[in-house]
Order: structure tokens, then C-alpha cells, then sequence
């Protein structure tokens, strides 16, 4: 089941050149004003790779100052379309320019696999930068035919100075999700990365440089949540922020924002997200997909499918060929081209990873494969699966973040559309069927963001992705990802010279 099943793990010392370390404020690197730094850690080693200059309110002060300015005086806003499109195309080249550095990056600072940042993530992030860049021409409001003797149009306009707090599960694709429809808008912006992963959103802030684009337009503080982050969250001179992470600080977030200027938030904050294999389905398929669904990116990720519901007839068999199929998971090295799972990020992740599997272990569900550590040192957790899961259990009901699979049975289409919902998340939802009518009624039945039909993490740009109920709401991706950052001015004039009534 594993690369080393014998308690060792035999770990590549790719570590590549740590070329920034210190916070990129108004087209400089620069250190933090207290002159504070904070550490890194490899999650496969749980050693110390570098030492990051720490923000706090004063640089982050500062960071706002900078966007502040280049968004009410400077170019970026001011550019047409075309000439933000330029820049953005030619950051997207840098970036394919130096995919492998990228991908190391997140690998030793975030434990995540190597060959797929090279083929996915790094590759993604370029596209995602091509994508709105392609849009940037083509932000165009209406023309309003009115019910009096006016006529109105509309503006799209950016709706300023954006703080964008992004999580540690994908650092390299969230930045790119989230900074580069900001930019197309004409926006300028701090990015706070997370604590665990700073290094990557350095390299993408030097590359920005390399592109043409405006000092201050992107700015990137590290430093921790509750003080760097909450300072973005809280500041009067930032227009909106956007988030993702645990609903625990997305409530944190709208707090600040309320007690601040009212600044508007999007939030995407994770999920239970059910995946319903239908008696019907085609099993093999139906295997495959719950364990992509579930141990995908070391199930760090908020759309994983981790309440996998399966129709009675098919239960047992499903259950064997699951079983058979984890044996040959591979939990390794993530710089190894033959690992499916790396570590997790920190000890506080494996902690509670590991704690869950007792919880579900003393709840009553019985444990069909994994639910240990891998190897001495590290970060590594076995992918674990349960059965006989209840819908009232606690892995049943909180979000893990772990390679931890529940296995629920069912028996009518109504009676699992109902216990799918019973959530108060609503991110994603799979759906494995056979019959189009089954198919059709559960995808309009769920109520979540996504739904994905015979497939699974089907992530695309030009696919809006977001939540219903606790799951936030606002959506990244596709052309709704582009309007997040754009209000609509109404402008209106008389069609004649008419007296004034
Ligand atoms: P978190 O929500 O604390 O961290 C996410 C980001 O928010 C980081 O950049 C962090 O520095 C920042 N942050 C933390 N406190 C803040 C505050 N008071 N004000 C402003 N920003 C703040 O998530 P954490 O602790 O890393 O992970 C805990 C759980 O959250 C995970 O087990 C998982 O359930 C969930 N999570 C969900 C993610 C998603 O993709 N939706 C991503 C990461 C975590
Ligand atoms: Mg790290």
C-alpha cells in the first residue's frame, strides 16, 4: 500500500534555490518593519527550509498604502484592456518558463506532488493568467432602453483595492484563481499567503515584476492569519476581500469586514461534499472515482467527496473491489513519480487527521483498510476507509482535510437525496448512474455549487466554481470569477432636450 511499508521512508533531498524570502511590497523585497521572520517547514522531513520575513499590521499598512495608490493614481486601472491583457500573457510565459522551479516550491514547503504541479498546477496557474487575460478586452457594460425619455448604460469598473487570503492546499492555483481575474478587472491587490506555504506567492510576485506589471498593483505580505490577515481584513482603505480556508475564520472575515468599512467578501470555505454510486453504475469506474475523490491532492482539498453514499445492490461488491484497489496507493515521497499521496501539511493537520480515525473508530465504523502513520518522521497518514458509516457520526458530518473515506449505504433515490443534503455544506456533489433520469433529478435536487456527473473534480477555468450555505459564497472561475471584481456604474441622460419634471 505504501512506498515503504517497513516504517521508513527513503526521501529525495530536492530542495531547490530559496530565492525569496522577504515580503514584495510596491515592486520591492523588502523586510518586515519589526524585522521579525517566521519559519518554513518541509512536511516530509518536518525540517526547517527557510526563514520568511513576517508582516504584521504595519507592513500590511503599507502594502495598502502602495495598492491603494497604484489603484487611484497609477496606470493599471487606467490601461485598456489590451495593454493589461499583454502583460498578463507575458507573465503566463514566465511562468511556463519556470514550472519546474514553481512546482518544487509547493512540493518542499507543502508536501505536494511534484510530477502533477509539473503537469497540473504550475501548467494551470499559466492557463488561468491566459484566460482572463484573454477577457481583459472585453469587459463591456449594456445599453438600457428605459421606460421615460432617457436612455442609461452601464460600466463595469474595478472595484479597487483587493486583499486576497489564500489557503495552503493549493498555493500555486489559488494565487493564479484569484489574482488574475482581479487584474483583468484593472484592480490592484495584497496577497496573504498561508503561513504553512509562503514561498511560491514570492516567485509569482518576481515574475509579475518580470511582466511589466506595475509596482504596487500586486503586493504579497506573509505573516500569520490573525495578525497579517486580520489586519487585510479589517483595513479601511481595502474594497473587498477574497478567501478561502475554514468557515471557522470565513465567519471571522464577514466579521471584520462588518466592523470595518463594510468591504465586500467572497468566500469559499470548504465542504461534506457526497458522492452517489447508483446500483447502476459502471463499478470499476465508480472505484476509481471514489478514490480519486478521496485521497486526491492527500484529500487536502474542500470539494473532496469524502461521504461516498452507495445503493445496497452494489454495496459488497464495491466494498471488495475498493479494498483491493487502495492496496496499491502509493504514500511516499512527493518529488517520487510513482507517489499518489504525499505528506500532510503540519503536525496540527496530522494531529487532527489521526484523531478523527480514533473518533471513527470509537463512533462505531468499521475500518476496511489504513488508519495509521506512515513511516518514522513526517507528515504521512495512511489512506484510511470506513464502512458502516452512520449519517449522525462525526466524520460523517465535519470536514477531515485528511485521506479519510466514509462509506455510507443506501437504499432509494429520495432517501439519499435527502441524507446528501442533511449538511450544512453545499460545495460539490458526485453523482455515478447509468440512468440520465437519476442523473437529471440528483443534480437538481443537491443543493451545492458543483455538480459532477460520472466524473469527479472537474475543475476548469471556464467552470464557475463556489458554495451554497456554509460552503461561502461568490464564485472563482469562468467569467462570474471575473465579475466579483467589477461593480456596475449606471449612467443616464435624457434621449431629448425635456423639461425637467
Ligand atoms: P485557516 O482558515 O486558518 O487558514 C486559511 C488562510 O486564512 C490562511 O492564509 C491563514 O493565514 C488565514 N487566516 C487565519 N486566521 C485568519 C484571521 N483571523 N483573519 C484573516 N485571515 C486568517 O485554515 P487552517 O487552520 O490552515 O486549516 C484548518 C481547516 O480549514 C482545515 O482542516 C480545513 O478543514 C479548512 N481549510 C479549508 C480550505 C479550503 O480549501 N476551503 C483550505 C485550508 C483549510
Ligand atoms: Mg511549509
Amino acid at each position: 500500500m505504501t512506498a515503504e511499508s517497513n516504517g521508513k521512508l527513503t526521501l529525495k533531498k530536492m530542495i531547490p534555490e530559496i530565492k525569496f524570502t522577504k515580503l514584495f511590497i510596491n515592486g520591492e523585497f523588502v523586510d518586515s518593519i519589526s524585522g521579525k521572520t517566521f519559519e518554513t517547514i518541509d512536511p516530509r522531513t518536518e525540517e526547517v527550509i527557510a526563514k520568511v520575513a513576517e508582516g504584521s499590521k504595519e507592513d500590511i499598512d503599507l502594502a495598502v498604502k502602495a495598492a491603494r495608490d497604484a489603484f487611484d493614481n497609477g496606470p493599471w486601472p487606467r490601461f485598456s484592456g489590451a495593454q493589461r491583457r499583454k502583460m498578463m500573457m507575458k507573465l503566463a510565459d514566465l511562468i511556463d518558463e519556470n514550472t519546474e522551479e514553481l512546482a518544487a516550491l509547493d512540493t518542499i514547503d507543502g508536501g505536494k506532488l511534484f510530477h502533477y504541479g509539473k503537469i497540473i498546477d504550475v501548467p494551470g496557474a499559466a492557463e488561468t493568467f491566459r484566460y482572463y487575460a484573454g477577457a481583459a478586452d472585453k469587459i463591456h457594460g449594456d445599453t438600457l432602453k428605459m421606460s421615460t425619455d432617457y436612455q442609461a448604460y452601464t460600466l463595469l469598473e474595478p472595484v479597487g483595492v483587493v486583499g486576497h487570503i489564500i489557503p495552503w492546499n493549493f498555493p500555486i492555483q489559488m494565487f493564479a484563481m484569484k489574482v488574475a481575474p482581479a487584474l483583468a478587472a484593472g484592480c490592484t491587490m495584497i496577497v496573504k499567503p498561508a503561513e504553512q506555504t509562503p514561498l511560491s506567492a514570492l516567485f509569482y510576485a518576481h515574475l509579475t515584476k518580470l511582466a511589466g506589471i506595475p509596482d504596487g498593483v500586486v503586493n504579497v505580505v506573509n505573516g500569520y492569519g490573525t495578525i497579517a490577515g486580520s489586519a487585510l481584513t479589517s483595513h479601511m482603505n481595502v474594497d473587498k476581500v477574497c478567501f478561502t480556508g475554514s468557515t471557522k475564520v470565513g465567519r471571522l472575515v464577514m466579521q471584520a469586514a462588518a466592523m470595518s468599512n463594510l468591504k465586500q467578501v467572497t468566500l469559499e470555505l470548504g465542504g461534506k461534499s457526497p458522492i452517489i454510486i447508483f446500483d447502476d453504475a459502471e463499478l470499476d469506474r465508480a472505484v476509481q472515482l471514489a478514490l480519486i475523490g478521496n485521497l486526491y491532492n492527500k484529500a487536502k482539498i474542500c470539494a473532496a467527496g469524502s461521504r461516498v453514499f452507495v445503493q445496497e445492490g452494489i454495496y459488497e461488491e464495491f466494498l471488495n473491489k475498493l479494498e483491493e484497489k487502495v492496496k496499491s496507493w502509493v504514500v511516499g515521497d512527493p518529488f517520487d513519480q510513482d507517489t499518489q499521496q504525499g505528506p500532510q501539511i503540519e503536525k496540527k493537520q496530522y494531529n487532527k487527521i489521526l484523531s478523527y480515525i480514533e473518533q471513527g473508530k470509537k463512533e462505531g465504523a468499521t475500518l476496511l483498510s489504513g488508519g495509521k502513520p506512515v513511516g518514522k518522521g513526517g507528515y504521512y497518514i495512511e489512506p484510511t476507509i470506513f464502512t458502516d458509516v452512520e449519517d449522525d457520526m462525526i466524520i460523517a458530518k465535519e470536514e477531515i482535510f485528511g485521506p479519510v473515506m466514509s462509506i455510507l449505504k443506501f437504499k432509494t433515490i429520495d432517501e439519499v437525496i435527502s441524507r446528501a443534503n442533511a449538511t450544512t455544506y453545499g460545495l460539490v456533489a458526485g453523482v455515478i448512474t447509468n440512468n440520465l433520469n437519476t442523473a437529471n433529478t440528483v443534480s437538481r435536487s443537491i443543493r451545492a455549487g458543483s455538480i459532477w456527473i460520472n466524473c469527479y473534480f472537474v475543475f476548469d477555468r471556464d467552470t464557475p466554481f463556489g458554495g451554497y450555505k456554509m460552503s461561502g459564497y461568490g464564485r472563482d472561475m469562468g467569467m462570474e470569477g471575473l465579475s466579483k471584481y467589477l461593480h456596475v456604474k449606471t449612467v443616464a441622460t435624457p434621449i431629448y432636450n425635456t423639461p425637467w419634471l
